[in-house]
């Protein structure tokens, strides 16, 4: 091969990939995790829907209190969540109220 058709070789392959086409829409799935209706709901959808969905929080289960808090709070300090301190019960009270398993430890 000439080094000319080794060059013009070379530019089709990286360019090919440009002209690349899909045919069709692309469709993403979307699946809504509801929140159960209760005190602080839209709060909490605020504060914990903007990173991730709610399926995250809806995988834990039921939970203790503690479990709540801790989970809470390591979204603040850990991965910077925006939740001002006069808010944190309110968020950790709608997790218990509608997501806790009635124990405080
Ligand atoms: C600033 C972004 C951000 C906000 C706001 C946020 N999270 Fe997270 N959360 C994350 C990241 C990042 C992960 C880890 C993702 C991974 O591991 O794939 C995570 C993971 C989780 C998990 C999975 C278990 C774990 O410990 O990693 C739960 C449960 C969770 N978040 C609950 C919440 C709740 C409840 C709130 C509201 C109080 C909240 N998150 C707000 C960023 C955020």
């Amino acid at each position: 091969m000439t080094r000319f058709k080794k060059l013009l070789l070379t530019i089709l392959i990286s360019v090919s990939p440009l002209f690349a086409q899909v045919k069709g829409g692309i469709t993403v799935p979307y699946i809504d995790f509801p929140m159960k209706e209760g005190k602080g709901m839209y709060s909490t959808k605020g504060k914990c829907n903007m990173c991730h969905s709610w399926g995250y929080t809806l995988n834990q289960g039921l939970q203790s209190k503690k479990f709540w808090q801790e989970k809470v709070m390591k979204m603040i300090l850990i991965f910077k969540a925006p939740i001002e301190d006069k808010h944190i019960d309110e968020v950790v009270n709608y997790l218990f109220e509608n997501y806790g398993n009635g124990e405080l430890e």
